[in-house]
């Protein structure tokens, strides 16, 4: 009787269980198998793994995913900007529309990199959808994306952009894997096989002779090639791609880069699919970098302004007769001689004051003079010629230094001395723009240079007008 009781318990137990469990977790088992497999197979390589949750309320995944422990986890706020690397991405999403409204803001990361693997698991995914995610991953040049039909049997889609000479620009087939359990080809192939052959770019490029010249703004004929679009013509030949060029863009405008990592200015054509490559000259600070590609590495440049001024010039002439001594100096030398004269005046107790003033004056500048007084007097007034004969020894050392070495002007050198003498920078309406967007957050801190960007300087408004300017002011 006691095992039969224990039996009907252990088979309550069991039935117990069998119901509280959630319908979705036994749902989900094989599909979270599914992608632990393909985590360890292609993920671990670079073992930082960018968790994004898009809505979903399955925690299943993650916990499974940490068990394995093969993973530094790091899980991204849907909307918030992250500053962690980013090496690789597994998103799970509610929906496709979901998907759509918040993947774009995995864009805002300094750390954005859309050449890393992407997982892409969407709970509700119809078969008529399945595009729109692929459209959305074109737009945003990620091709090693790999989407998982969030249902237990897990069918794989992938696409390739770079197929049948694509370019990454269109695909036209959506590759369909099947079963993720039956999926034995690689999964993340390498797409860029052909290389950029048969490819056609937009590149867009500013009327800068010799750099680039525009045939429309070109005088005369247009004969030879600029170096910019000699250097692209050598590059599709060896590479074999086709290049168009169009001169339409204003390098007068700055790119900037806003802390969300929108781009602003000539390079927001690159974002927004209006040219494919740019050339031009530009400095490239961190943020640029960050927020935009490079075909080569590129040397961080800080950002910084520096300011030429013209060098000090000599100081006139007539000036050396008194800029031995400062100001101080000159005004104690008075005060000596007046109190000097009034303590004389009181000890020989002169009836004409002038008289003695005058005396000591000329001992002041080398001319001995006698004068008649009691011995004790002349004890005081040894000190009078001592203090004169020092005075006159320095003023002379210095004068033949000054007359074999002339002195200079102040030197203007630092950021407040450009404000105390009142220098206007001659600035292109464009640079002054640029920085007023790129100072937007250091102004508080640093309010001097206000004054120095927001003056208007006749002549300086565009940057060739400036560099005319700068080179026909004399100094
Ligand atoms: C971790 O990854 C390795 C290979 O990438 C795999 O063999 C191992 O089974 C994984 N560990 C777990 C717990 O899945
Ligand atoms: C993201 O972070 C914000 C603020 O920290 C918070 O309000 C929001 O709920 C978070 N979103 C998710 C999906 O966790
Ligand atoms: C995903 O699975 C659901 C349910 O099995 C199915 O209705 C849907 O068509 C599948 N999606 C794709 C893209 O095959
Ligand atoms: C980019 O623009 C071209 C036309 O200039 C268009 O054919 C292509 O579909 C666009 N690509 C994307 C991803 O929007
Ligand atoms: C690509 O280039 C090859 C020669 O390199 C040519 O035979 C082929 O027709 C081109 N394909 C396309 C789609 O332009
Ligand atoms: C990014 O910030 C700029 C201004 O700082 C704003 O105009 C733009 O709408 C923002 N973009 C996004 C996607 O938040």
């Amino acid at each position: 009787m006691k095992v039969a009781c224990y039996l009907m318990f252990v088979f309550y137990v069991v039935v117990q269980c069998q119901v509280t469990l959630p319908p979705n977790r036994l749902k989900n088992v094989r599909l979270n198998q599914c992608v632990v497999n393909i985590l360890n197979k292609y993920f671990t390589e670079k073992p930082e793994l960018t968790y994004v949750n898009l809505n979903t309320d399955d925690e299943e995944l993650l916990k499974k995913i940490y068990l394995t422990q093969n993973f530094s986890l790091v899980t991204r706020n849907s909307t918030h900007q992250s500053f962690l690397p980013n090496q690789g991405y597994l998103i799970n999403s509610k929906d496709v529309t979901t998907f759509t409204q918040y993947f774009e803001y995995l864009m805002t990361d300094p750390t954005w990199n859309p050449y890393a693997r992407f997982l892409i698991v969407v709970e509700r995914l119809p078969n008529d959808e399945l595009r729109v995610i692929f459209n959305e991953l074109l737009r945003l040049h990620v091709n090693n994306a790999l989407i998982i039909n969030g249902t237990d049997d897990a069918h794989l889609f992938a696409y390739n952009p770079f197929d049948n000479y694509a370019c990454g620009k269109y695909y036209t087939e959506v590759i369909r894997f099947g079963l993720c359990s039956q999926a034995t080809q690689n999964l993340y192939p390498n797409k860029l096989v052909t290389g950029l052959r048969n490819c056609t770019f937009k590149a867009s490029l500013a009327h800068r002779p010799p750099f680039a010249i525009d045939p429309l703004k070109a005088e005369g004929e247009k004969t030879i090639l600029g170096t910019e679009e000699y250097i692209l013509k050598v590059l599709s030949e060896k590479e074999q791609f086709t290049v168009i060029f169009n001169y339409n863009y204003d390098h007068n405008i700055y790119s900037s880069v806003a802390p969300n990592m929108t781009v602003s200015g000539s390079m927001a054509m690159l974002r927004n699919n209006e040219t494919d490559v740019i050339f031009g000259g530009m400095m490239m600070v961190t943020s640029r970098a960050q927020a935009l590609t490079w075909l080569c590495g590129y040397h961080d440049y800080n950002d910084e302004i520096r300011f030429v001024v013209r060098r000090a010039s000599l100081i006139p002439i007539w000036k050396t007769v008194y800029i031995e001594f400062d100001a101080t100096v000159w005004l104690l030398l008075l005060l000596s001689f007046i109190v000097y004269c009034a303590m004389m005046i009181f000890l020989l107790q002169a009836k004409d004051k002038g008289f003695v003033a005058l005396e000591l004056l000329q001992n002041l500048l080398s001319q001995s003079r006698d004068i008649r007084c009691p011995m004790s007097i002349k004890y005081i007034l040894i000190i009078w010629v001592w203090f004169a004969y020092l005075i006159n020894t320095f003023y002379q050392s210095s004068l033949v230094s000054l007359t074999t070495d002339p002195s200079k002007e102040y030197q203007v050198k630092t950021e407040d001395d450009l404000l105390k003498y009142k220098y206007r920078p001659c600035f292109s309406v464009a640079l002054r723009k640029y920085l007023s967007s790129e100072l937007r957050e250091d102004i508080p801190k640093k309010p001097t240079v206000v004054p120095l960007i927001t003056h208007d300087v006749e002549g300086c408004s565009t940057t060739f007008q400036s560099l005319i300017t700068q080179l026909i002011t004399k100094y």
